[in-house]
């Protein structure tokens, strides 16, 4: 399986802070927001990776994550010249994908929760192998900010709504996707919404209408943070000031999550954690493993 890491757009609703500095970059507190996505792909021990970012900010996340190597992957890069949309992504990576399934994780997305990296496993597996899609659902107070799941009583999907008025449930579709290689030539089906879009969601629907779309539940303990706003941004960093520090662990070290899935040695973390000394991000490494 490959998997795109999505981290265009301008971030407009973050003006004046995102004028000068891509929102995927920004911190999220003690390491840059797309720390947290990527953590998510090598959890789910996805190797190849693409990242999909403007012409402006390609310099800056070829700067903080070169070729990630150092994680024991391999990135490439591909520019979005326009923000056309989320389902765009697999039209930019169509010759990434070539024949392989594919996830595709929003890197403004923030997940912490236990057994997730189980979960993903399985999905992983499931997609690889079979022919259904799969996508999570987040219970959330303003569904109206999402996609949005709707569930007939015995808890299948019947539809999903992009931004809708009125929702009909108060499950979001979350920023993180799992396809099988026919997603491809889905997205060159679609066209663009009344906002000028290929949508995520008329990919969803497209396999819901086939009976090929699984939707899995993330549950009340799991955290899915938005980073949307300034206030959102705050509030995510707090949540995971307050993980880091009651907890003694850290969230998204990605040197660490690259060892535990046997990705780099220890003398690889050992190494990097080296040229990091003297921050917290590197002391937590060298106290643990060195
Ligand atoms: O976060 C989950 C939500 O993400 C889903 O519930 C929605 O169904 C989905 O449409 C999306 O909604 P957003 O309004 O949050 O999408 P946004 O336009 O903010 O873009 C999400 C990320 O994708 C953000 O990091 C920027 C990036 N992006 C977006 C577009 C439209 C791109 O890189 N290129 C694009 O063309």
């Amino acid at each position: 399986m490959k998997a795109i890491l999505l981290a265009g757009g301008k971030g407009s609703r973050l003006f004046p802070i995102t004028f000068g500095v891509s929102k995927q970059l920004l911190p999220i507190y003690d390491k840059p927001m797309i720390y947290y996505p990527l953590s998510v792909l090598i959890l789910a021990g996805i190797k190849d990776i693409l990242l999909i970012c403007t012409s402006e900010d390609i310099d800056s996340y070829k700067s903080l994550l070169e070729n990630g190597s150092k994680w024991g992957i391999n990135i490439q890069y591909k520019i979005q010249k326009s923000p056309r949309g989320i389902a765009d992504a697999f039209i930019l990576g169509e010759k990434f994908i070539g024949g392989d399934s594919v996830c595709l994780i929003l890197g403004d997305n923030i997940f912490y929760g236990l057994d997730f990296s189980h979960q993903l496993n399985n999905v992983v597996e499931r997609t690889t192998y079979g022919s259904e899609a799969t996508i999570f659902g987040y219970t959330v107070k303003d569904p109206h900010r999402y996609g949005v799941i709707e569930f007939d009583e015995k808890g299948n999907p019947i539809s999903i709504v992009e931004k809708p008025k009125n929702p009909k449930s108060k499950h979001a579709v979350v920023g993180l996707y799992f396809y099988p290689n026919s997603v491809v030539q889905v997205a060159k089906s679609i066209s663009p919404s009344e906002r000028g879009e290929l949508e995520i969601s008329d990919i969803n629907k497209f396999f819901l209408k086939k009976k090929k779309l699984i939707v899995e539940t993330l549950g009340r303990g799991f955290a899915w943070l938005d980073t949307g706003t300034p206030e959102s941004l705050l509030k995510a960093g707090q949540f995971i000031e307050t993980i880091e520090k009651r907890q003694g662990v850290k969230v998204a070290c990605l040197e660490e999550i690259a060892f535990k899935k046997g990705f780099i040695t220890k003398k690889q973390l050992i190494k990097q954690a080296e040229a990091l000394e003297g921050t917290s991000y590197g002391n937590y490494l060298l106290n643990d493993y060195r």
